[in-house]
């Protein structure tokens, strides 16, 4: 079994396989160093946390990640709060940054003695369509091109990996959305200047607050698709969080710090089906992308391995029916997914929604309906905190 990628989807899926007894090897073309210290998502579900408990892979993410249990929109200034723990069954969201859960995976799966190997350069799988793929790739150390031979290829490469490449033309369908928003991401060693995620609406733009850890927090900023980072200096991202976070009638203070990253990122949403082709499985960014309004990317990845490892083991007792079920099975999860970050993602960005005024209306009554109606607040909180 050979493994593309160590990312969430492709450690989880090697870290099943090697509790199963099953043998897999895991290239990926960075450092470990470089994975680990890759800041990206950071809201896990609850049914995620449970499953990396099951498989004895949540002690330190149990023992550091703080449980959240309420979000936050900022409206006009004011500020409404949403228990959605309180409105799904008391469930709550843990806030761990994805690099330390990579860090926490890479080495579950090489203290349990799993094959990792890093710096594996130009991977490309060949034979997909036979019984006996094998992937080619070059040591980076060596240089040497070593060739695996293995039963099934699991591209977790993301989104610009090989793996879908590798596809021929025609034999997937892809679904793609630009939703003609920018957002400029940040990064800043700042320590948390709420207990809660923000949500700002604001008539120059979407703001958002998010969680990370006790140091450091990440902001959003609405902005112009293809907006450059250099139209953003410093002094202009705290400048604008705190107009677009600031509260009317309270006082509250942003916390400003080094920012650390910056990077303009445009909301653009991608589904590719089915996720296989012959013994090709793809899991996670590989497969889709989801815009991060949800905190859902990680989490669809973390499904998609537990899917996927679950249904190679099932092969290696005798039946495929897993298999064959894999990508449907975890394509009603991304739909149902990629339809709660779609009205999310029109939601929050209603005010600056300048080409329709209607579209601005109809996110207003949606925000309302959320905010003063138990079985909205009810429907949100499942989406949000995912399916069971
Ligand atoms: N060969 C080997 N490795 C590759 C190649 C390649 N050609 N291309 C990419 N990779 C590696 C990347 O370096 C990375 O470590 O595959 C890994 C993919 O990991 P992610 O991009 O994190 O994707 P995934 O595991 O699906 O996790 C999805 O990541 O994009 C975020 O926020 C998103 O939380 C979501 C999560």
């Amino acid at each position: 079994m050979a493994v593309i990628g160590a990312g969430p989807a492709g450690l989880i899926v090697a870290n099943l396989l090697r509790k199963a007894g099953v043998d897999c090897v895991v290239l990926e073309r960075h450092t470990r160093a470089h994975v680990e210290q890759r800041a990206r998502a950071g809201l896990i579900e609850p049914r995620v946390v449970e499953m990396l408990r099951r498989f004895g892979l949540a002690d330190r993410l149990l023992r550091m990640a703080d449980a959240h249990t309420t979000c936050e929109f900022r409206i006009d200034g004011r500020r409404h709060e949403i228990n959605y723990s309180a409105a799904h069954g008391g469930r709550r969201h843990y806030v761990y940054p994805q690099q330390e859960l990579v860090t926490d995976l890479v080495a579950a799966f090489l203290d349990a003695g799993g094959d990792l190997r890093f710096q594996a350069a130009d991977v490309r799988p060949h034979g997909l369509d036979t019984d006996r793929p094998w992937v080619t790739y070059v040591d980076g150390a060596t240089g040497e091109t070593t060739r695996l031979d293995c039963d099934f290829v699991a591209g977790c490469d993301g989104f610009h990996g090989v793996s879908r490449a590798s596809v021929p033309a025609g034999a997937l369908t892809e679904h793609s959305h630009e939703h003609g928003i920018g957002w400029l991401s940040v990064l800043a060693e700042a320590p948390p200047s709420t207990k809660a995620i923000i949500y700002a609406l604001h008539p120059d733009g979407f703001a958002g607050h998010m969680l990370r850890s006790s140091t450091v927090s990440r902001f959003y900023l609405q902005c112009p698709v293809g907006d450059s980072v250099d139209n953003w200096p410093d002094e202009r991202v705290w400048a604008e969080l705190h107009k677009r976070l600031a509260l009317r009638d309270e006082d509250w203070t942003l916390t400003e710090g080094p920012i650390i990253e910056k990077r303009v990122l445009d909301m653009r949403s991608f589904v590719v089906e089915p996720m296989s082709y012959g013994r090709l499985y793809l899991a996670g960014d590989a497969a889709h992308i989801i815009t991060p309004v949800g905190g859902k990317g990680m989490n669809l990845a973390a499904h998609d391995a537990e899917r996927l490892a679950e249904a190679l083991v099932a092969h290696y007792e005798g039946s495929d029916a897993l298999l064959h079920d894999y990508s449907a099975t975890c394509l009603r999860r991304v739909w149902r997914s990629q339809e709660f970050c779609q009205w999310m993602t029109e939601v929050i960005h209603a005010s600056r929604d300048a080409g329709s005024s209607f579209r601005q209306r109809l996110a207003v009554a949606r925000l309302e309906h959320l905010l003063t109606s138990p079985a909205a607040a009810a429907v949100f909180a499942e989406n949000y905190l995912g399916q069971d």
